[in-house]
């Protein structure tokens, strides 16, 4: 008895020492954040990183008691590099969570090193509808390009764009988008005449553009990532399309608010479908562009940013509803799922099953507003599952 008593006692006093090193290191929460903070894809890191930032100066660096750190990891869009450096996160800081990835390629070379380590993945860019199907740890804040394209799709052939030609970046997204375009137009009793592919990597877009001005569409369908969007705009008008009678089309990436300002007034009237514009007219989203823009030397949010910010927010909300992911990752994915809110780009929540985002989809012009371009909304169709899931 006497014993037992004396074995009670020394453990109370060893186990809290025993522990000290290691509750100093528990009581960091890490998000491992790999973005492309240079190489093509930069400007998509640029504007995560900032997002990612601006939710924690207005939410705090501790979450569920826990010190918030996020790593940050240049991946310089390559993902080989996305894959190791996912590995090291994993391994060597223990991270709680993965965050970040900015193209297709990023976010499918790291899908098994989520599902191997039961780490939950938050894909804050990249668009492929496949992608939440690479792994069941990761949940998606960004968007689909089948989500934009079918809402454009089904837009045209009201507004008298019945023969198209789309040019599409030559990999996941891109095939999504020509794919679920095509085939919503045609049912809608539209064509497209000729599909177009150019590559991720420097495209140049002239020939292909030289194409599509000889088979005379009524409109060029257009999906390239974020950035790429000014370099198709200026070819596109150099080129005189638009006097030919071709219209320009796409979802937003082609329109997005990153680089909208400086693309001059040969914009205007471009007709785009896509979840978030910077000029979408909630309180909310007032309210966000302002401090991002405060915050970050006038930049003006894309979005990459609000899909970094909405991330952000699924992750301090699964922390706070799983003791600040002292349960491990099965935990902390069960509470991304299912999570609803208002975000900036409107209302959203992460569909339990598919762990994919379901959100408004607009049409939006570019107009003028202030003396600056925008994509300004003018009609919307709510609640968008990704089209690519249901069968
Ligand atoms: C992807 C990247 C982008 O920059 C974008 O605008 C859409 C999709 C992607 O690689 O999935």
């Amino acid at each position: 008895m006497q014993k037992r008593q004396f074995l009670r006692a020394t453990a109370v006093v060893v186990a809290p020492l025993a522990g000290l090193p290691a509750l100093a290191q528990d009581n960091v929460f890490k998000i491992g954040l790999i973005l492309p903070m240079s190489g093509q894809q930069a400007t998509t890191g640029r504007q995560i990183d900032a997002a990612v930032r601006l939710y924690m100066a207005q939410n705090g660096d501790t979450v569920a008691g826990r010190k918030v750190q996020v790593i940050l990891k240049d991946d310089t869009s390559l993902p080989d590099v996305t894959k190791r450096l996912a590995q090291e996160l994993v391994v060597n800081d223990k991270v709680n969570v993965l965050a970040g990835f900015g193209i297709t390629p990023s976010a499918m070379a790291t899908a098994p090193i989520a599902t191997q380590s039961k780490t939950p993945m938050v894909v804050m860019a990249a668009a492929t509808s496949a992608i939440t199907e690479a792994s069941p740890y990761i949940v998606r804040t960004s968007f689909t390009l089948p989500q934009a394209s079918v809402a454009l799709a089904d837009w045209a052939p009201k507004n008298g764009i019945k023969k198209v030609v789309s040019l599409v970046s030559d990999y996941g997204p891109g095939i999504d988008a020509e794919k679920f375009f095509k085939d919503r137009l045609t049912f809608n009793g539209g064509e497209v005449v000729e599909s177009l592919r150019v590559p991720l990597r420097s495209p140049d877009f002239a020939p292909f553009l030289q194409k599509v001005r000889d088979l005379k569409p009524d409109a060029l369908f257009v999906f390239v990532p974020s950035g790429a969007g000014a370099a198709v705009m200026k070819q596109f008008l150099e080129r005189g399309m638009d006097k030919a009678g071709i219209k320009l089309i796409g979802t937003g990436d082609v329109t997005d608010d990153d680089q909208l300002n400086d693309m001059g007034d040969g914009a205007l009237g471009v007709v785009t479908s896509h979840h978030y514009s910077a000029a979408h007219p909630s309180a909310l989203n007032k309210k966000f562009v302002e401090a991002f823009t405060k915050a970050n030397k006038g930049m003006r949010p894309n979005f990459m940013a609000v899909g970094g910010y909405d991330g952000m927010r699924v992750i301090y909300e699964a922390a706070k509803a799983s003791k600040g992911g002292t349960m491990g990752g099965d935990a902390l994915l069960a509470a991304m799922k299912g999570q609803i809110f208002e975000s900036p780009r409107g209302p959203m929540f992460i569909d339990a099953q598919t762990r994919d985002v379901v959100q408004n989809i607009y049409l939006r012009k570019v107009e003028k507003k202030d003396a600056q371009l925008y994509n300004i909304e003018f009609d919307v169709i709510k609640d968008v599952k990704d089209p690519g899931k249901t069968k």
